[in-house]
């Protein structure tokens, strides 16, 4: 691991996270309880022993219109009569009805963000008897996520991880599972949060065999020599603009009691570690953001390193392609003709329709495992974010079941997605005149989807679902429950996935 790597990796931990089910919030030390309140319900959950022990103070602030409960509302309380702890947050969940793991999991964030502005040495957190372990498992996770701030080269950082958090009143497993729930995300996030400078095609291996030397996961690294025996032209050509070569990690996971041999899902990452869009080049305000690029290969990095951290039991294949889109002198041209690895000839029409190229070879690599589902993440066409915005995902699926799957996951961990048409029609946009295809669709109409249809040439016919996460892997403005910047996205929904229904 070179020396700036390491300097770019300190300074990204938490605290410690503990469970005390029995201790009474009321008389818990620290230097803030947090505690969650419905609309209304000043006298319910976690609420109504803290209004007793303060003498009915929470009833009088919300009977004065002070404290209404609403979603990711968060009061500070300072010196709170009759609590033992220095400050009391009351954090708002909404209408009681609609609460659910992932407003818990951006109430519980939205406090730590909060409380996280300064240092604290204990925070202690009120999980309410009715949550669900899973609900209580996001809020945990959240505690831990909103604590992390963007603060890798701020010299004066503007949050503090808590040095110790305790969550009362939750069960210890839960709370060991969403810390490393929050170990996933907040990886994912530091991986897109690190410049393109630091975080390159190498770099991000070597963060990848730290992971799988971590969590006892195996991995492969191609290098361009490798790339070449593998007939990974399309990665290849990708890459051949930067200085910095290109990368194919392969992990493998096998939990407890499964088997050797094919893989139960494959997870494949878009791996753009900078994304300049080449000789295509953008203009400087798209491209500011474009370290971004490997977020999908982040969140399946992440995923996988939560999954084996879990011991969850499913044989699983990760892959992802590494690639900078640069402008050397060597640079994919416009009128290229790549042959990509399954043997089919991409026409080059644009060189920032990049991540696709990529992905025909890593698509075709994962192919070879033969695995019985296939995802890949990837922050692939801003036409993606014109149809759906910021803040959902866009699937696209050649498997009904697959992708309902991944969808229930998403929205049980509170991450909304939504399913877009891959109608045949669509194919002959990609028609080429002189290739198989080529790697743009006639146009910018339906842009998502003419990529996903691209996408869909090398899966075959294993069930396969593409997530297109331009929209929500990076927040360019902060949030009640995030700093801006990389979100970790997917990690959760995955994590979710291969745990099933709850
Ligand atoms: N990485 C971009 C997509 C992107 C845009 C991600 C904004 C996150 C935020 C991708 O490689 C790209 O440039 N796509 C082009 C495709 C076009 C040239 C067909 C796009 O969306 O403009
Ligand atoms: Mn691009
Ligand atoms: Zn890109």
């Amino acid at each position: 691991m070179t020396h700036e790597f390491s300097t770019v990796r300190a300074g990204a931990a938490g605290g410690g996270i503990v469970a005390d089910p029995t201790a009474r919030p009321e008389a818990i030390v620290a230097d803030a309880v947090v505690i969650f309140l419905t609309e209304g319900g000043t006298g319910s959950g976690s609420a109504a022993p803290i209004d007793a022990a303060t003498g009915g103070l929470l009833s009088r602030l919300a009977a004065a219109g002070e404290l209404g409960g609403k979603r990711y509302e968060c009061v500070p309380i300072l010196a709170a009569p009759g609590l033992a702890a220095g400050q009391l947050v009351v954090v708002g969940l909404g209408k009681r009805e609609e609460v659910d793991a992932g407003v818990l999991y951006r109430a519980a964030a939205t406090a730590a963000k909060h409380l996280a502005g300064r240092p604290r040495s204990k925070v202690a957190f009120v999980a309410d008897s009715s949550w669900t372990s899973r609900q209580t498992e996001q809020a945990v996770a959240g505690s831990a996520v909103g604590m992390v701030g963007q603060d890798l080269y701020r010299v004066e950082k503007r949050r503090t991880p808590f040095a110790s958090t305790v969550w009362l009143g939750a069960a210890a497993a839960d709370v060991a599972r969403g810390g490393l729930i929050a170990e996933g995300v907040n990886l994912a996030r530091r991986l897109v949060n690190t410049p393109a400078d630091a975080l390159y095609p190498q770099t991000f291996s070597e963060e990848a065999a730290a992971v799988a030397g971590r969590t006892g996961m195996e991995i492969e690294i191609w290098d361009e020599a490798q790339l070449a025996r593998e007939r990974c032209q399309a990665i290849l050509a990708v890459g051949r603009g930067s200085s910095r070569p290109p990368r194919l990690v392969i992990l493998r996971y096998r939990g407890p009691g499964c088997r050797e041999g094919q893989p139960d899902l494959a997870l494949v990452g878009k791996g753009v570690t900078f994304d300049s869009g080449g000789l295509s080049l953008k203009p400087s305000e798209s491209m500011l953001t474009m370290k971004c690029d490997m977020s999908g290969g982040a969140a399946v990095l992440a995923a996988a390193a939560t999954i084996a951290a879990l011991g969850l039991p499913v044989n699983l294949v990760v892959a992802i392609g590494l690639v900078e889109n640069m402008t050397g002198s060597a640079a994919y041209k416009l009128g290229d003709v790549i042959t990509a690895r399954s043997g089919t000839t991409i026409e080059i029409h644009n060189t920032d329709a990049e991540g696709r190229v990529v992905l025909a070879d890593v698509l075709d690599v994962v192919r070879g495992f033969r695995p019985q589902r296939i995802i890949d993440a990837a922050t692939l066409t801003g036409a993606c974010m014109v149809a759906l915005g910021h803040d959902v995902a866009g699937l696209f699926t050649n498997d009904q079941d697959c992708c309902d799957d991944l969808a229930r996951a998403s929205r049980a961990v509170g991450e909304p997605v939504w399913q877009l048409p891959m109608y045949a029609d669509y194919d002959d946009q990609i028609r080429s005149e002189v290739a198989d295809i080529k790697n743009v669709g006639d146009g910018r109409w339906g842009g998502a989807i003419t990529a996903a249809k691209f996408l869909e040439r090398f899966v075959g016919d294993i069930p396969w679902t593409h997530v297109d996460i331009a929209g929500p892997a990076f927040a360019e403005k902060p949030r009640p429950w995030i700093d801006g910047g990389g979100t970790g996205t997917l990690v959760r929904p995955l994590v979710e996935l291969v745990r099933g229904p709850g």
